[in-house]
């Protein structure tokens, strides 16, 4: 009951993926055009030639048959004929060559082409996207079809040249016996049809694979990183992992060499009713000729022609079933594709205001992650003006990261607006929004780059001036961090390249920090960057950060009172709304949570 309609459906699927080929060729285009033009005109000279190279030597076994059985004297067509004969099988090697060549740079070209296009479209999806485990499949799948698909190209390639060279020899059969044809097409149909099939169930088996292999990808990433290593020593896990590992690895193997099997034993029957065809025909052109009908000559053309159209026929309906299973491989690349970021500037999106009148304003916001039912932000009211430097504290997970990823448009509000000058963020140039935000995040990135690179990718376009770059280094003291490095500016961070060199927790986040300063914003937010710095750093840090804010907004949210109360003002996040708001003084003498939380930390200094 169940097979019938999955069988169907298969084939609608499959029928429908191959829509997917006019973008791909597309893509194909762009990453090469000679090469391209190049390759299709070597394919159709390599398609003439077979049928060419059997006309002549037609040609020449039956002028030898009229000489041997006339006694004529040899004739210069004879020797015509060989050196064309020659020239073509010259010609065939060389062009088989050309073309494996232009395959070869096409190949190269696209998949650079495709990688590029497959990590700019990812850096402009939404973050959102990210958290949302059936994009990653997606990104995943895409990432490997990227690279994975050039047997597409090729095969249409090879399509082509299979069907220009099936049809001038199909035309050299029909000119003897139309009969003959048909019998090698119906032989050839069943292979076709179990490829598609095959192709398919391979398709269908990969894509319920792919969280698997998403799992296979995180243990070998796991099992393999400078990161986890500690953990995984002291803790002993080594043994956990790679039993959890071998255990999904088996299951795929399984799978794929159940499939595996079923394809070798149904693919053997299946070519064996197209050897028959082609059997038959044979025995067919040999009778005819015995009986003087065919010339030798004829013969041997015939016998060319049927085994090449043959298999020519064969081959080209196998590369039809590759063509229709990679296209259908490729519904996830152009899936991907089609995915468009929600968060993006509108048509005449204003400029970011400069300078900046009236600050920030949260209206009642309301904000729940994607996939979750819980208001991390409820009905939340908050200003940040010029000129202010603000301390947004409260609990783990009470959203303080929230509100600084929706501060800096990372993600809309679910209700409310975020407001700058009293406009919508949404009103405004995305791109020209982010120029004038300098934020440094809790889980800010450790570049696997040099020490320059990790400091300028807070202003890319700056990253040789020297000046600059050493300046902002020093007001976040990661100046002091650079002089300890053998090769200053120009260290390798990191240990995953040669000659790296890795840094503390502290010393990393000075580098990050650097990153802000560099960044010539109107805005600064600094969400926990000083929380691995030993005391004095932090009292340093903040200082200068002061210091060098006052004639900015600055927002940073820290867990360490002696930091909180060096702010203009502290907020108090409490259940999605502020709690409470006002200077360290005046929240401590109005007794309420802040005074509360303040108590509780500074009694453990005592
Ligand atoms: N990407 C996400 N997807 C779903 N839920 C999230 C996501 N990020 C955060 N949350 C949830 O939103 C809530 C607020 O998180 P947020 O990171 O804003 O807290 P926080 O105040 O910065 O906490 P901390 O002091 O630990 O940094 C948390 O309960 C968290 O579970
Ligand atoms: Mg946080």
């Amino acid at each position: 009951m169940n097979k019938q309609p999955e069988f169907w459906n298969g084939w609608r699927d499959r029928l429908a993926a191959l829509r997917n080929v006019p973008t791909v060729l597309r893509f194909v285009w762009e990453s090469g055009r000679l090469v391209v033009v190049l390759g299709l005109v070597s394919r159709i000279i390599a398609s003439i030639l077979p049928p060419a190279l059997f006309w002549v030597s037609k040609f020449i076994i039956d002028t030898i048959f009229r000489i041997v059985t006339t006694h004529q004297p040899i004739t210069n067509r004879l020797w015509w004929l060989v050196a064309a004969e020659f020239a073509l099988a010259v010609s065939t090697g060389l062009v088989g060559r050309l073309i494996d060549y232009l395959d070869a740079l096409l190949a190269g070209r696209y998949m650079n082409h495709i990688s590029v296009r497959v990590m700019e479209h990812a850096a402009s999806l939404d973050l959102v996207a990210y958290e949302d485990p059936v994009f990653y499949d997606r990104l995943e799948r895409a990432r490997v079809q990227a690279t994975d698909r050039l047997y597409m190209i090729q095969a249409i390639g090879r399509l082509i040249q299979q069907v220009i060279t099936t049809i001038t020899l199909s035309i050299s059969i029909i000119v003897f016996s139309p009969w003959l044809l048909l019998l090698l097409i119906v032989g050839v149909i069943p292979a076709f049809v179990g490829e598609t099939h095959f192709a398919f169930l391979g398709y269908a088996k990969n894509f319920r694979q792919t969280p698997v292999r998403r799992q296979l990808d995180y243990l070998r990433v796991l099992g393999g990183s400078k990161e986890a290593a500690k953990e995984l020593k002291l803790f002993g896990l080594r043994d956990f992992l790679t039993g959890r590992f071998k255990a999904l690895s088996d299951q795929v193997y399984n799978e794929d060499i159940a499939l595996a099997r079923r394809k070798v034993i149904a693919g053997s029957g299946l070519s064996m009713i197209g050897m028959a065809g082609y059997y038959t025909a044979y025995v067919y052109a040999v009778w005819q000729t015995v009986t003087g009908v065919f010339s030798f000559g004829t013969l041997t053309l015939l016998a060319n022609a049927i085994r090449e159209a043959s298999s020519n026929l064969q081959q080209t309906f196998s590369t039809l079933s590759t063509i229709a299973d990679q296209a259908l491989f490729l519904t996830d690349l152009i899936a991907f594709f089609e995915m468009k970021p929600t968060i993006r500037s509108k048509a005449n999106a204003l400029p970011a205001p400069r300078p900046i009148q009236r600050g920030f304003e949260f209206r009642n916001v309301s904000f729940r992650y994607p996939g979750s039912s819980r208001l991390v932000l409820n009905g939340l009211n908050f200003h940040l003006r010029p000129g202010e430097r603000v301390a947004l504290i409260g609990e783990n997970g009470e959203g303080k990261t929230t509100i600084v990823k929706l501060l800096t448009r990372l993600y809309d509000p679910f209700e409310g607006q975020v407001l700058l000058d009293g406009v919508d963020l949404r009103e405004y140039d995305l791109e020209d929004l982010y120029s004038e935000i300098g934020v440094i995040f809790q889980d800010f990135m450790r570049y696997e780059m040099t020490a320059r690179e990790n400091i300028a990718v807070g202003r890319i376009d700056r990253i040789n001036d020297l000046e600059l770059l050493q300046e902002s280094a020093r007001k976040s003291m990661a100046a002091d961090v650079l002089r300890k490095l053998p090769s200053g500016l120009d260290q390798m961070l990191g240990r995953r390249f040669d000659g790296g060199v890795d840094l503390s927790g502290g010393e990393w986040q000075k580098v990050a920090l650097a990153r802000a300063y560099l960044r010539d914003a109107q805005v600064l937010v600094l969400d926990e960057p000083t929380s691995a710095l030993d005391a004095r750093s932090e009292y340093e840090v903040f200082k200068r950060f002061a210091e060098l804010t006052t004639e900015k907004m600055a927002l940073f949210i820290s867990h360490r009172f002696s930091t909180v109360r060096m702010a203009d003002r502290i907020v108090v996040l409490e259940n999605g709304r502020i709690a409470e708001e006002g200077d360290h003084d005046t929240l401590t003498t109005l007794g309420g949570r802040y005074a509360e939380m303040f108590e509780l930390q500074a009694a453990s200094y005592r």
